[in-house]
């Protein structure tokens, strides 16, 4: 069966420090995989590799068996792979559903030709636009979807990343990847959230995802497999149980712990 993504020995090395390094992950459709490990363990410049931010040094991508490395954002994001970032990147000055729809550019495609010559072409495409953000708001939350005209920076941090995430779905990806979505949350929120996370892979069938978080109680809800990164190496795989019990993965994190002690 051809994996909806898979990275065979996935390297960037930046000088002589290799950030990512020889990483093999797949995500099949429908399947939620978990990407943890410790601070600067290569978690993000990983999601950069896959969205084309940074280009390998070595390895491959393969995504619905086609290679990914060398083709730009904008085409990757068309193909079909959304992510929201670890610090929020909405635009705080544009009104909520401005941000969401700004997340459906990659598959619209009127241009300045149309905007002049066939308004109403253009028209619609902005009214099926709005139609469609709208009801990815009110699937959150119907409380989001009436602040739909609100300023994005008015808004509380949860609910932020949940207009990141809808922003993400706007443009109706295969794979979707989330990069600690439930950083600053109280928990509380964190447990709406993992509540928001199991509904789009309800609503979006056979959507993959792949989260990183800090959060374990968030992994051991929502991720079907995960896989641990240490200084950029993967060095454990498997289900929630599974990493949690591994020798190598308490060591990477108490090793980590201990260190930070002494300094
Ligand atoms: N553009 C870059 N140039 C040089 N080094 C980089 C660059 N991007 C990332 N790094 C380094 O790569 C390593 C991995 O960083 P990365 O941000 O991927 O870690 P992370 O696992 O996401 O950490 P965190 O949990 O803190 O978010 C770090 O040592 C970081 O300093
Ligand atoms: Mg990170």
């Amino acid at each position: 069966m051809v994996h909806l993504l898979e990275t065979e020995k996935l390297t960037i090395r930046f000088g002589g420090l290799a950030a990512v390094n020889e990483v093999d992950l797949t995500v099949d459709h429908g399947e939620t995989v978990g990407l943890i490990g410790p601070n600067g363990s290569g978690k993000t410049t990983f999601f950069n590799l896959l969205t084309g931010i940074y280009r390998p040094t070595e390895g491959s991508i393969r995504y619905a068996g086609e290679n990914l490395v060398a083709l730009p954002t904008f085409k990757i994001a068309k193909q079909g792979i959304a992510r929201t970032f670890q610090n929020n990147r909405l635009f705080l000055n544009l009104s909520v559903l401005d941000n969401v729809l700004i997340g459906m550019h990659p598959h619209q495609d009127s241009n300045w030709f149309d905007a002049i010559f066939r308004r109403r072409y253009v028209e619609k495409e902005i009214e099926k636009g709005v139609e469609k953000g709208l009801e990815l708001l009110s699937q959150f939350s119907e409380e989001l979807a009436s602040h739909c005209y609100q300023r994005a920076g008015d808004l509380p941090q949860a609910d932020r990343r949940k207009v990141e995430i809808c922003r993400a779905l706007a443009s109706n990806p295969k794979l979707l990847l989330l990069d600690e979505p439930s950083a600053g949350m109280s928990p509380a929120e964190t447990e709406e959230l993992m509540e928001d996370i199991r509904r789009v892979r309800q609503k979006v069938r056979g959507i993959g995802i792949i989260i990183i978080e800090h959060d374990m109680a968030v992994i051991r809800e929502v991720a079907d497999r995960v896989v641990v990164l240490n200084y950029g190496r993967k060095i454990a795989e498997g289900t929630f149980q599974e990493i949690s019990s591994n020798e190598l993965v308490l060591e990477a994190y108490l090793g980590r712990e201990e260190k930070n002690a002494q300094a």
